[in-house]
């Protein structure tokens, strides 16, 4: 198994009262999996998809990537095992805007301080994005569509097993919408596991599984 999230939980507080922003939750993902998370505003997908990345502490429960729990290692592991081997797409724009989109393409390989410096692996995975013409662009000058594309592509620059993104179509037309989730299918078939949150039911159908998040829990659409 590539992923394991077994009864993982976020408590937090509001006025002073806890509650549970993600109780109990259990998933698991192989390769090759396309995994798609829908449910409310508010009912905790960002939260579970930032504990998957090893981003947020949880509560309680376990996290474990390919054998290891991810929350027992060390900064260090945990940094180069985020560079590497899963891929983050936060909720909302997340391109730095003093980089042309080459560059920011190719950010996580330099922050995984491999040799070489991927300008050539950039430029084709832009190609597969659909946007090469825009290498030398600033993110400003893109349209949403095309800087989403842009941090697909990023996201794949060291070959991840695992692409976790979070709403990446949120603010997306449907056409613009449906090209985007081909490509994450694609990206499946090439054997990237993918974790995605959802607004749009619809989209739903290119995943392989469906979950809903409602108050906290998270259980599988049949
Ligand atoms: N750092 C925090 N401290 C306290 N409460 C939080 C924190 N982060 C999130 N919450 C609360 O936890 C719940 C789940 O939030 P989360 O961001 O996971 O929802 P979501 O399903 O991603 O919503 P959306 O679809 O709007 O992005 C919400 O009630 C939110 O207000
Ligand atoms: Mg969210």
């Amino acid at each position: 198994m590539l992923l394991e999230i077994a009864a993982l939980t976020k408590e937090y507080k509001r006025n002073k009262l806890p509650f549970y922003a993600v109780k109990d939750a259990n998933l698991s993902i192989d390769t090759g999996d396309f995994v798609s998370i829908i449910g409310r505003s508010g009912s905790g997908k960002t939260t579970l998809l930032s504990m998957a990345a090893g981003l947020l502490k949880p509560t309680s429960g376990a996290v474990t990537l390919e054998g290891s729990n991810i929350f027992s290692l060390s900064d260090e592991e945990m940094s180069f095992l985020r560079n590497t081997k899963i891929a983050y797409i936060p909720q909302g724009m997340s391109l730095l805007p003093n980089l042309t989109v080459l560059d920011n393409v190719r950010l996580p390989f330099y922050l995984s301080k491999q040799e070489g410096d991927a300008a050539e692996k950039a430029l084709s995975l832009l190609e597969q994005v659909g946007i090469v013409r825009l290498a030398g662009d600033y993110p400003k000058q893109l349209s949403g569509g095309e800087q989403r594309r842009v941090s697909i592509a990023r996201a794949l620059i060291n070959d991840p097993a695992l692409l976790i993104a979070d709403e990446p179509t949120g603010d997306l037309d449907t056409e613009t919408t449906a090209e985007i989730m081909q490509l994450f299918g694609l990206i499946a078939q090439n054997g990237t596991a993918i974790l995605l949150v959802t607004h749009e039911p619809d989209m739903v159908s290119y995943g392989n599984r469906v979950y809903v998040m409602n108050a906290g829990t998270l259980t599988e659409k049949k």
